[in-house]
C-alpha cells in the first residue's frame, strides 16, 4: 500500500466571485520511505497543498478529492483519528521556525508536549526521548533548557525537525524547511533530513522554491504551477531533461544548491504566476512560456507520458488527445 496517495484533490479559498481555486486537481503517490520533491515559484499552490495533506487549512478553505495516508481517508476521518495522524501519521516543518515555536517556553518542553500529549511517554520517559531527539538532530541533550532566542536559526529549525521526529512518523512534510537559512546551514539541515529519513524508512515529501534543492535530495519531483502538478518524474529526469518549459526555466534558474539567486525568478521567465482568481484559459502558463502555440490558449493540457515514470502536460509532449 502507498504511504500517501492524493486523488484529484481541489482547494478552493473562499467562495463565489471571491473564489480562489489555488489547488486544482492534484495527483500524488509516495510510496513508504521513499522522498518526493514538490517544486514551484511562490504562489503556485504547495504549502495549501501540504496543510491540506492534515486538513490544517483555515475554515474558509474547501477541500475535494481524495486524500488517503496508509489507506486512511483523511477528508473524512473523525478529529480524535485526525489528532493522533497529524503526529503519529505524519508531521510537518514549516519554513520559519521562530514562529512555529513558542518564544516564552523551554525547547525541551515543547519537543515534549506531543509525546505527552498524544499519551507516548510519562513525563520522566519523556525527558529522556527529548534528550535522544536533542542528539538525533545534533544539538547537545542541555539545549533542552534553552529558550527558542538563545538558538540560531538552524538549530531552531533542528528543533522542528526533533519535534516532528517526536512520535516516530511514518511521513514527514517539510514545506520550505531550508529556505530561511543561509546557504552552509541550508546544506547541513538538508543532509540532516535526508539521514534521518534513510535511517528510519519515513517517506518524505519536500516543498521547495528551489528545483536544485529537491533534486538532490528527493527521488522524485513535482513541478507545480498554478495549481497543477506539471510534470513529474524522477528526480533526475526532471532537473536535468525538464520537459515542460516551466520545469525547464526552474532547472535553469537554480544550477547550484543553494544559489542566492535562486530567490529571485527564475532566469528567463518573465512575470509572475498567475492570481489564482484570475487564471488565463487554456494552459495557466502560456502567457510566460517561451514556446506557446495558438492550442494552449484553448485547452489545458493533462499529464501525458514523457518517458519512463516521467509525465508532462504541454502541448509539445506526446500524442495530443
Ligand atoms: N488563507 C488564504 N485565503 C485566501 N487565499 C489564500 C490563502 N492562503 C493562500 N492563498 C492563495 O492561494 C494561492 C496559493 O498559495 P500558497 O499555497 O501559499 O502557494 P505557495 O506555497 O506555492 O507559495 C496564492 O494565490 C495565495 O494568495
Ligand atoms: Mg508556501
Amino acid at each position: 500500500m502507498s504511504l500517501l496517495e492524493v486523488r484529484d484533490l481541489r482547494v478552493t479559498y473562499g467562495s463565489g466571485a471571491d473564489a480562489v481555486p489555488a489547488v486544482r486537481g492534484v495527483d500524488l503517490t509516495l510510496e513508504p520511505g521513499t522522498k518526493l520533491g514538490v517544486a514551484g515559484e511562490s504562489g503556485c499552490g504547495k504549502s495549501t497543498l501540504a496543510l491540506a495533506l492534515l486538513r490544517l487549512l483555515p475554515a474558509s478553505a474547501r477541500i475535494e478529492g481524495e486524500i488517503r495516508l496508509d489507506g486512511d481517508d483523511v477528508l473524512t476521518m473523525s478529529w480524535g483519528r485526525l489528532r493522533a495522524v497529524r503526529w503519529a501519521g505524519a508531521s510537518i516543518v514549516f519554513q520559519g521556525a521562530m514562529h512555529s515555536l513558542n518564544a516564552v517556553q523551554r525547547i525541551g518542553e515543547q519537543i515534549a508536549e506531543p509525546l505527552l500529549v498524544h499519551g507516548r511517554a510519562t513525563p520522566a520517559a519523556a525527558r529522556g526521548r527529548v534528550a535522544e531527539l536533542l542528539e538525533h538532530v545534533g544539538l547537545p541533550a542541555a539545549r533542552a533548557a534553552a529558550h527558542p532566542h538563545e538558538l540560531s536559526g538552524g538549530q531552531r529549525q533542528r528543533v522542528m525537525i526533533a519535534m516532528a521526529l517526536a512520535c516516530d512518523p511514518r511521513l514527514i512534510i517539510a514545506d520550505e524547511p531550508t529556505t530561511a537559512l543561509d546557504v552552509m546551514v541550508q546544506a547541513q539541515i538538508l543532509r540532516l533530513i535526508e539521514l534521518l529519513v534513510a535511517e528510519q524508512s519515513i517517506g518524505l515529501l519536500m516543498i521547495s522554491h528551489d528545483l536544485a534543492v529537491l533534486a538532490d535530495t528527493c527521488d522524485r519531483l513535482a513541478v507545480m504551477y498554478a495549481g497543477r502538478i506539471v510534470e513529474e518524474g524522477p528526480a533526475r529526469a526532471v532537473h536535468e531533461a525538464a520537459a515542460h518549459p516551466y520545469g525547464r526555466a526552474l532547472s535553469s534558474a537554480f544550477p547550484r544548491i543553494g544559489d542566492p539567486a535562486s530567490r529571485r525568478a527564475p532566469r528567463g521567465l518573465l512575470g509572475d504566476p498567475p492570481d489564482p482568481a484570475a487564471l488565463p484559459g487554456g494552459c495557466a502558463f502560456h502567457p510566460r512560456c517561451p514556446v506557446a502555440v495558438d492550442g494552449c490558449t484553448e485547452s489545458d493540457q493533462q499529464l501525458r507520458e514523457a518517458g519512463a515514470g516521467h509525465r508532462v502536460a504541454c502541448i509539445h509532449v506526446g500524442s495530443t488527445p
